[in-house]
Order: structure tokens, then C-alpha cells, then sequence
């Protein structure tokens, strides 16, 4: 079965196509044009700029990624959620219009999910993976992006449980206010991560909340509003580098240790866990790659850590995800679907 994928839910635009056998994913194409820029000048995402992006890019990439019939595409899977509104939108419409014309079904995809199923995706663009390097069932996935954090315990392509998640801010978006405060810019997570380098993740001892409560929940405001506060009391040494660096070291440790510690428990509460899944614009953080590998090798359960390029986001996770969403007969309605900004994945 042949997909074409199509993300619009953010600021990426992205088109790929991927062909599915059984268990097994061949990634033909995978596209992705970063409004990045356009973003940076406002410090953060603006909607509606985002959605006429969107527009002005998407036909041409999906032209170029298929031609213009449609020929030899079984099904289009598309990304209808969460999301912002009028990004996902054009995807969502985009992907009606063809599917009525050319007459294909139409497999709305969670975005979420889609982050979950880069564990199926190959490092290489254009390589075959067997099923049995697959992560397998009972898996945990820890989906940390700009908008979620959650602990979710999957038993199979499509069925989901949600053990956790977070209470206020999501991880990404901590490491985005933690940016903003230090004058980083956006999209902060990459650059305070790259001024981590070099800090000591001990000099301050911010709080790790919820460690103790049993749940699978997390809460990172109370270690926003610490950093703010410590920026403020140390204000005279905001220009000094290693200052940063160390605000920057020990954000991120107290970001990673609950994310690693609450995986950890939840692995031990469920039992017989065979894969833990790491998914979502935050795995592209390599101290938490690092740190959950080492809990990987620790409890002897492989960590599937998607690749580099698949972290953020792409339409390759949203063709895997839709690949078995498709295979499962999860259909829509091509001339009614419609968009829903907040989506979750259960
Ligand atoms: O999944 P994603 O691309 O978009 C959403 O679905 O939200 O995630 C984007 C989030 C942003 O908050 C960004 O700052 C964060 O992922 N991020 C990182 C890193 N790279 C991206 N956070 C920490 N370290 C990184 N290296
Ligand atoms: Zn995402």
C-alpha cells in the first residue's frame, strides 16, 4: 500500500510518501519546508501566517513528491490534529480535495501518533526495515513536543492508553519560555539545549515536581517560574556566560530527570513493558537521548529513539502512522472531515 502524507499543523510543511508491506515501511520521499524564519521575527508561531505558508508551498511539494494524478497513491493520510487551526486546515483541505478527485481513500492521522510511529521509520531516507527492529507491544512512548508531554502505554497499531501527562506547560514549551528569558530567541528548545554545553547541570537546584506523588503526571511551571526567579535575583550576572550556561545545564537536568524518572516509574507500575518509544519535537535533545538509553540499557528494554531528521516535525511519521491506520480501515469521510485543533491521541 502506497501513502501520501501530508503535515501542516505548525510552522513545518511537509510531504512524503512511503510505501507499506505487512510490518515493513519504505520511505520513498520525505519533504519538509521550515517557516522557521518567517516565525523567528515574531518569537513564536503566528497562525494565520503559518496557514498562507502553508498554501504557497504545499501544491508544489506535493506535485513534486507525486506528480499530478495521483497515480500509483492508494491512500492519503493527513495530519487533522491538535495543531493550530488554520495551519491544519490547509493540510486537512488539501487532502479532501484530492482524495475527492482522485478518488482515494482518506486516513486522518493524530499528530501525536504520527510522532509515536517515527520508531518505524528508518535512518536512512530510502531503506527497508524488517519488523523485527520494530519496536514491539507493549510499548510506553514518552511524546515530549512544544505542545504535550505524555506518558502513553500502547498495546497495538492504534490502541492507546494514557498513563500521564502534563498538568500545565509541555516540555518543549518550557524549553521555549527558559529561551525567551535568556534572550535566545525562538524556537528555543535547540538553542538552549546548545548552551547547556559546557554548564554545570548542578549549579542550581531547581525543582524536579510531582516526583513523589505516584503518578505519571508532570508539571514544569514551578521550574519555569524558578529560573525566572533566579534570573532575576542574579541579574547583574545575566551577561556572564558561564552563568548561562549553568541556568541553561540545570534547567535542562531537572527537565530530563522527571521525563526519565516518571518513565521510569511507569515502566516498573505496568510491567512487561518490551519497548520504550521517546517521540516529539524534545527528542531531538541530546542529553535526554543519552539519559534514557542508559535507563534503557539499565532495565534491559530497547529505547527507540527516532532519528535525527524524524524528530521534528515531518509527514515520513504521519505516512507510518496513517500506513497502519489505513491497513486498520480507518477511513474518513472525505467530503466532511474536519479539523480538530485539540486532538489527543485517546
Ligand atoms: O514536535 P515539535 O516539532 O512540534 C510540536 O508538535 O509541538 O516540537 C517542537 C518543540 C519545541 O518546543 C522545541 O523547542 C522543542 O521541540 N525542541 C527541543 C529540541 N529541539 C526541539 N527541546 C529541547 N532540546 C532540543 N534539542
Ligand atoms: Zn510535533
Amino acid at each position: 500500500m502506497r501513502i501520501l502524507a501530508i503535515e501542516s499543523s505548525c510552522d513545518e510543511t511537509a510531504v512524503a510518501v512511503l510505501t507499506g508491506e505487512g510490518e515493513m515501511l519504505t520511505l520513498e520521499s520525505s519533504l519538509v519546508r521550515s517557516q522557521i524564519d518567517i516565525h523567528a521575527v515574531y518569537g513564536g508561531v503566528v497562525p494565520e501566517v503559518a496557514a498562507r505558508e502553508h498554501l504557497e508551498m504545499l501544491f508544489p511539494m506535493i506535485h513534486r513528491s507525486v506528480g499530478h494524478d495521483g497515480a500509483g497513491i492508494d491512500a492519503i493520510a493527513v495530519t487533522s490534529g491538535p495543531g493550530l487551526a488554520p495551519a491544519l486546515r490547509v493540510g486537512v483541505e488539501a487532502a479532501k480535495a484530492l482524495a475527492v478527485f482522485w478518488n482515494k481513500p482518506l486516513v486522518p492521522v493524530c499528530h501525536l501518533e504520527g510522532h509515536i510511529y517515527a520508531a518505524w521509520l528508518s535512518k536512512s531516507k530510502v531503506e527497508s526495515r524488517k519488523s523485527k527492529v520494530d519496536p514491539e507491544f507493549p510499548a510506553l512512548a514518552l511524546i515530549v513536543s512544544g505542545g504535550h508531554s505524555e506518558l502513553v502505554y500502547m498495546t497495538g497499531h492504534g490502541k492507546f492508553e494514557r498513563l500521564g501527562e502534563t498538568l500545565d506547560d509541555a516540555a518543549g514549551e518550557a524549553f521555549d519560555k527558559v529561551a525567551k528569558m535568556l534572550g535566545l530567541g525562538y524556537p528555543g528548545g535547540p538553542k538552549v539545549a546548545a548552551l547547556s554545553e559546557g554548564g554545570d547541570p548542578k549549579a542550581f537546584a531547581f525543582p524536579r515536581a510531582m516526583l513523589k506523588d505516584g503518578s505519571f503526571n508532570f508539571s514544569f511551571s514551578g521550574l519555569k517560574t524558578s529560573v525566572l526567579y533566579t534570573l532575576r535575583k542574579e541579574e547583574a550576572r545575566i551577561n556572564d556566560e558561564k552563568f548561562r550556561k549553568d541556568i541553561a545545564a540545570s534547567f535542562q537536568e531537572a527537565v530530563v530527570d522527571v521525563l526519565v524518572q516518571k518513565t521510569r516509574l511507569a515502566v516498573e507500575k505496568t510491567g512487561g513493558v518490551k519497548s520504550i518509544i521517546l517521540a516529539g519535537g524534545v527528542a531531538a535533545n541530546l542529553a535526554l537521548r543519552d539519559r534514557l538509553t542508559e535507563l534503557g540499557g539499565e532495565l534491559s528494554i530497547p529505547i527507540f529513539l527516532p532519528p535525527f531528521e524524524y524528530s521534528l516535525d515531518n509527514a515520513a511519521m504521519i505516512a507510518a502512522a496513517g500506513y497502519f491506520r489505513a491497513k486498520a480501515g480507518d477511513f474518513a469521510d472525505p467530503l466532511t472531515l474536519s479539523v480538530d485543533p485539540n486532538m489527543d491521541i485517546v
